[in-house]
């Protein structure tokens, strides 16, 4: 017995409140409220369907084969939601450069969560879905929305999914991606954020300001002020990777180039060009500006980088089913 088979689409999310560590790592309960921007132009199709003739999941990613097992730990999740004991086909495309900061496993288990709980036959409202993608990565709770999306910590299962704020805004800005290094990141973030909770002096003082942070941001994007958002997410990412650096024992996620960036960013900033930069769990930098400003600044980014680092993306839309080419 074959079930039918469901592809999603869901696509990849920044943070301009970041996600930095967990109160429950098993059920990935987060420590703060963080906050996101769906990008149109990184995603993940993903192909599920159950098979009985199977002994186990079986995983392809970009036509590869791979090893199922923590995807299948995700799948048990859903089997035993669904009561259902056969295994599952899945098959995933990402267009998102895998691993290198720009959180591809937000897109991944966002269609994961759809295109499975589908095949599994069961329909699940936006947040029980946001809830399962959550249990796969915590940031992939967000992607189940398109534009501006809050994920409300909560305190345990039922209480933690994200919520859209403004799902299809019309503002026109725009998140450039500077590509700095497109290969596997030194620390996880699930390992880089629980050293952080365990040994930084500071994460007290995170928990504190991020709420604040978050507070502010959701006032700026009602006001559409970019200068306001960029700079309060600019802060934000510095903090977070501040943290990195207090833990023990230290890490940080920048090489030369992140600084280069940063450096430039700044630069066309004191020119009068409103843009702010924010980094995830990588060297990679984004940059958030207007669609306006984007060809000025690819052109200044243009002089030290190859136009392939260079990735422009807008907001974007939330999971969704596709029928597959
Ligand atoms: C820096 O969602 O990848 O991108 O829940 O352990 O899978 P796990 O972590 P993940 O962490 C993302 C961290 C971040 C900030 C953010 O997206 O909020």
């Amino acid at each position: 017995m074959i079930s039918k088979a469901f592809t999603a689409r869901a696509h990849t999310n920044i943070a301009l409140i970041k996600y930095w560590g967990k109160k429950d790592q098993q059920l990935i309960i987060p420590m703060n409220n963080s906050l996101s921007l769906t990008l149109d132009h990184f995603y993940t199709d993903t192909t599920v369907y159950f098979d009985s003739s199977l002994k186990h999941d079986v995983f392809y990613l970009n036509d590869e084969e791979q090893d199922a097992s923590k995807i299948s730990r995700f799948m048990d999740l859903v089997r035993a939601q669904a009561e259902l004991k056969t295994f599952a086909h899945i098959e995933s495309v990402n267009h998102v450069p895998t691993t290198a900061g720009l959180a591809s496993s937000a897109s991944a288990y966002a269609a994961l969560a759809l295109a499975a709980s589908k095949a599994a036959g069961m329909q699940l409202a936006r947040q029980d879905l946001s809830r399962l993608a959550r249990r796969g990565s915590g940031s992939a709770s967000r992607s189940v929305y398109g534009g501006f999306v809050e994920w409300k910590r909560g305190n345990d299962d039922l209480s933690s999914f994200a919520v859209p704020i403004e799902e299809n805004t019309d503002w026109n800005i725009c998140m450039i991606a500077v590509v700095i290094d497109k290969n596997r990141k030194k620390i996880s973030s699930r390992v880089g954020m629980q050293r952080v909770v365990e040994t930084s002096p500071f994460y007290p003082a995170w928990i504190k300001s991020s709420e604040h942070d978050l507070a502010t941001i959701k006032k700026a994007i009602k006001e559409r002020n970019l200068k306001k958002v960029g700079a309060i997410a600019e802060e934000n990412a510095m903090k977070m990777h501040a943290l990195n650096m207090s833990a023990s024992p230290h890490f940080s996620y920048f090489e030369p180039a992140t600084i280069e960036v940063l450096h430039l960013v700044e630069l066309l900033r004191s020119e009068g060009i409103c843009c702010y930069y924010t980094l995830d769990a990588g060297p990679n930098v984004k940059i958030l500006c207007s669609a306006e400003d984007s060809e000025q600044i690819l052109k200044r980014l243009a002089v030290k980088f190859d136009k392939k680092q260079l990735l422009v993306a807008h907001p974007g839309p939330g999971v969704e089913l596709i029928s597959k080419k």
